[in-house]
């Protein structure tokens, strides 16, 4: 069986925001009890709707946003809202990024050689002829060419400045790469060059994705496992082939609805949601999505939002129907 290489336990994010300017405070509900399983090696997809806590998510597990409850697990550390600045850098030591926007993640100022290699300085290397040697040996392998190191990132298009992106993420010999949209600021006919070249540095690197991405399609091409989040909470998670071919709740029914398949045999009818998706601040224990689910009656309106059932060998789904499919 793989390996665990990270492990959510309830992860839970709350914002304290104003709600009017004399108003209490209230409290943004981002991300509720979220409980991700990633195998080493693998791509672990993470879906949802605008808004629905997905970066915030990624954000917790990097240090970006503090943790309100809960921990995560990764690197022989447990990880909480009380661990220390020195855990926090060893767990962190491991992972790197791949935001969504190549124009603002990078620094304009600096040469690709000084980009790529940034990580491994603020890590501590200050040989200049280390970090020039180390982003040398890397660029290559992500498509670009040795004369690119001493160029600037404006001379690049959005495609070669992700891939400057890339190689900066893999300097320090991360094992847990987090995608955030690493393709949606790109022209169409960059996305599967991008996607081919991620594809093949798991390989190459023996690298782990948590891959985040509105692009269904993509989603189910490229992952292996993966989660489906709604207003903060994580509704339904398993095996990608299985999410698809058999979606347990409402939610994730709708999602997979919107999928143009290229046969016309396994499309699925097309379910429209209707109404607003709630407020996350303050939201109630009740399932958030019940205002817009085509199934709910009187049970998910007035009760809490069960716990996650295991309806299938490794997929997991909150619904209290899920289990009469
Ligand atoms: N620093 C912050 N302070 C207050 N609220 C925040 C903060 N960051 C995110 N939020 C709120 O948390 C919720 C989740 O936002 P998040 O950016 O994680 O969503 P997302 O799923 O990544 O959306 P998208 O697909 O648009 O990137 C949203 O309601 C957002 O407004
Ligand atoms: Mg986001």
């Amino acid at each position: 069986m793989a390996e665990i290489l990270l492990k959510t336990n309830n992860l839970t994010v709350d914002f304290k925001i104003k709600k009017s300017l004399f108003g209490k405070p209230g409290r943004l509900s981002a991300v509720q009890n979220a409980n991700l399983e990633i195998k080493r090696g693998e791509i672990y997809g993470l879906v949802g709707e605008s808004g629905c806590g997905k970066t915030t998510l990624a954000n917790a597990i990097l240090g970006f946003v503090p943790i309100t409850s809960g921990s995560f697990e990764c690197f022989g550390h447990k990880i909480d809202a009380k661990s220390s600045a020195a855990e926090w850098r060893d767990v962190r030591r491991h992972m790197q990024t791949v935001f969504q926007d190549p124009y603002s993640s990078l620094t304009s100022r600096f040469t690709v050689w000084q980009i790529i290699s940034e990580p491994l300085y603020i890590a501590g290397e200050r040989d200049e002829r280390v970090l020039r040697e180390r982003a040398a040996a890397l660029i290559e392998k992500v498509g670009l060419s040795l004369q690119d190191l001493d160029r600037y990132v404006f001379e690049f298009s959005g495609g070669q400045r992700q891939r400057i992106a890339i190689a900066r993420a893999l300097i320090t010999n991360a094992e847990l790469i987090i995608c955030d949209e690493p393709t949606s600021a790109l022209d169409v006919s960059v996305h599967s060059q991008i996607c081919n070249l991620l594809l093949d540095l798991r390989e190459d690197f023996e690298l782990t994705y948590l891959f985040i991405s509105h692009n269904l399609s993509l989603i189910k091409h490229i992952t292996d496992h993966m989660s489906v989040m709604y207003l903060g909470e994580v509704m339904e998670s398993g095996s990608t082939a299985d999410i698809f071919k058999n979606p347990r709740t409402p939610y994730t029914e709708a999602l997979m609805s919107a999928i143009l398949e290229v046969n016309p045999k396994t499309q699925r009818e097309r379910i429209i949601l209707t109404g607003e998706a709630r407020s996350p601040i303050d939201p109630p224990s009740t399932c958030r999505f019940a205002n817009r689910c085509p199934k709910a009656t009187e049970l998910c309106r007035i009760s809490p939002l069960p716990s996650a059932v295991e309806i299938a060998p490794e997929h997991f789904a909150r619904c209290h129907f899920c289990a009469e499919k």
